[in-house]
């Protein structure tokens, strides 16, 4: 075969990916964690007040969750060795299921490797060809990338707009199956959804109503159940997400609501049927983050009080916050490259919150990502407070 041969590599487009990111100023080194994740935590070699985690409760280090894991390595070893729906259901992953079910008060739960497989594979495993997502503008990439797994149409409604979603259930009538879904908490910008609202409407309309609490589980709610638990709201919504990975310190996902639905995703969803499933380890763990949950309130307690305390300090200082009403507070600068450098040196002082560009948030919302956690001092929160006051007016993000 007479080929001629190729001057540039197949893969030549990555480094011009690459070189584009850097040039908007959207390349990213990933930072280095030494030691544990907690408030104040070693990274890149230096030692920061980590403003950048989800570790809401301070539990990915906690005593009784590491006993767990340990207990579990000891007694059950390592690995789970198979798919769940061949031989790798374990006791430890039953009893999980049942023990995040009663805390949510639904019927029946299942839990997938990641907070991101099981709103992928819940929505891409309900919905098909003929079917309708109405989806909020600001919704997790999970529930986008379940989505187009679908192949359902998918309308996607602004963020938090109940009369446009109205509008789109009324013009949307004859399509048979229709899922409603929203994020509880929103992830970049800490905001709550209408759900009241939204479940109202998705009732009104015979359509499947589905929330993402990755953001509120552990969160808000009665001991952290999520937003169905804070807007009671519960019997309302036929599907509720949550993660293992943030609030609960360890990682995972799980999907609550009816027992049909469950069983359904046991033999449906993609991730569930084709992915090994957790290390005891990990259930374990998680076991034990429910009952720090109910054991040790006041944690939550702390998180909010936090949470007042920084939003006030920045508020004061003059930062756009948005619209945030939870410990996720974003500061909005607008521009990627401003972000970006305002992160970097920001860290150079000693505090880590992460800059947030596009594709993650739209072009000219560009931000700092904050989250406290309960394990911050208050101390730590003021010091933070008056680094950002700084670098805010060094970079004239304030004035
Ligand atoms: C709103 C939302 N949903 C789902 C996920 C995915 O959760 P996990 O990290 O457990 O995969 C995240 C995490 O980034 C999230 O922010």
């Amino acid at each position: 075969m007479n080929s001629v041969p190729a001057t540039t590599s197949p893969l030549q487009f990555i480094e011009e990916a690459l070189d584009q990111l850097k040039k908007d100023g959207l390349y990213r080194k990933l930072r280095e964690l030494s030691g544990e994740q907690l408030a104040r935590a070693r990274f890149d070699g230096r030692e920061v007040i980590n403003l950048s985690s989800n570790n809401y409760l301070g539990l990915t280090t906690h005593p009784k969750l590491k006993e767990a894991a340990l207990r579990a390595v000891r007694d059950l070893g390592v690995g789970s060795g198979s798919v769940r729906t061949i031989a790798g259901t374990m006791e430890l992953h039953m009893e999980l299921e049942r023990r995040i079910a009663v805390f949510k008060k639904t019927e029946a739960a299942v839990v997938f490797q990641s907070g991101f497989t099981a709103n992928a594979g819940t929505v891409s495993s309900l919905l098909g060809k003929e079917d309708l997502i109405l989806s909020d503008a600001l919704n997790h990439a999970s529930i986008i990338d379940g989505a187009r797994l679908s192949r359902a149409e998918i309308k996607v409604f602004p963020h938090r707009d109940v009369e446009a979603l109205e509008r789109l259930l009324e013009e949307t009538r004859q399509i048979k199956r229709r899922l409603v879904i929203t994020d509880g908490v929103f992830s970049m910008g800490g905001d709550i959804a209408p759900l009241p609202k939204i479940a109202a409407l998705a009732r009104a309309h015979g359509a499947i109503m589905m929330v993402d609490d990755a953001h509120a589980s552990g969160v808000l709610g009665r001991a952290g159940r999520g937003t169905v638990d804070h807007f009671d709201l519960h019997g309302q919504v036929d599907i509720q997400v949550g993660t293992l990975s943030k609030a609960i310190g360890v990682l995972g996902g799980y999907v609550c609501g009816s027992k049909s639905l469950i069983e359904y995703l046991y033999h449906r969803a993609r991730p569930f049927l084709f992915s090994t499933s957790h290390p005891p380890a990990v259930a374990a763990a998680c076991m034990a983050a429910f009952d720090v949950l109910e054991q040790e309130p006041e944690r939550i307690e702390r998180l909010w009080s936090n949470t007042r305390r920084f939003k006030a300090g920045l508020k004061s200082l003059g930062f756009d916050t948005g619209l945030s009403e939870t410990p996720i507070t974003p500061i909005i600068v607008g521009e990627a490259d401003v972000a970006m450098r305002f992160s970097d040196r920001l860290f150079e002082r000693g505090v880590f919150a992460q800059g947030i560009g596009f594709p993650t948030v739209p072009k000219g919302s560009a931000r700092l990502r904050t989250i406290v956690t309960a394990t911050h001092t208050e101390g730590d929160l003021d010091r933070a407070l008056s680094i950002l006051g700084e670098v805010g007016r060094e970079l004239g993000v304030l004035r």
